[in-house]
């Protein structure tokens, strides 16, 4: 069974830069209205809490996508399991994912969205763990930049569970749990 090892974000410092990151996108975004998509699951406590932080006309849209295997190459794709409700064509696009670890998922994502016409796409990442690329990807806004370890919380999930807990905790697995 695996355990919380740590508290690595507590709930106030995760409201805290969560502010600063909506304030710096209503800065960015003044006089616009962005579609702001949240990549569920993971992104959907995240997301609840940004676009409170952002007094402009948002519209609001969901994806939910699968990477392939840690054993496929990066070959680009990704399977799109519940697709946009809205046309992006021309619009101004944020992404609002909860932690970029290969990278491969928002690269191809990014990719997917500018090819269906949008007019500018960014992605807001509440995590970003640079130890785990495969890929070269930035995201546009990070909350935090984390070492080489399994966090669950605020959105995130192990085996589906913990997604509701209200900070970023690190877990440590018993071997052979981690794939
Ligand atoms: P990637 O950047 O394509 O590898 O995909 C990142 C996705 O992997 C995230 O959206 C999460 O669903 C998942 N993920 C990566 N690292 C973690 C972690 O530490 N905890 C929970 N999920 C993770
Ligand atoms: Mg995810």
């Amino acid at each position: 069974m695996e355990k919380i090892d740590k508290i690595l974000i507590n709930a106030k410092d995760i409201k805290n830069r969560v502010a600063q990151m909506g304030a710096l996108i209503q800065t960015d975004y003044a006089e616009k209205s962005p579609v702001l998509i949240c990549v569920l699951k993971g992104a959907m406590v995240f997301y609840s809490d940004l676009v409170r932080q952002i007094d402009l006309p948002l519209i609001f849209d969901t994806i939910s996508v699968s990477s392939y295997g840690a054993g496929t190459s990066s070959s680009g794709k990704i399977n799109i399991i519940k697709d946009l409700d809205c046309d992006i064509s021309g619009k101004d696009v944020i992404v609002v994912e909860d932690i970029i670890d290969s990278g491969l998922t928002m690269k191809t994502l990014t990719l997917t969205l500018k090819n269906r016409g949008a007019k500018s796409v960014k992605v807001c990442a509440f995590l970003d763990k640079p130890s785990g690329r495969r890929v070269d990807f930035k995201a546009d806004y990070v909350g935090y930049q984390i070492g080489d370890e399994f966090v669950v919380g605020y959105g995130l999930d192990f085996d589906g569970k913990y997604r509701n807990l209200p900070y970023i905790g690190a877990i440590s697995l018993d071997e052979g749990e981690r794939e």
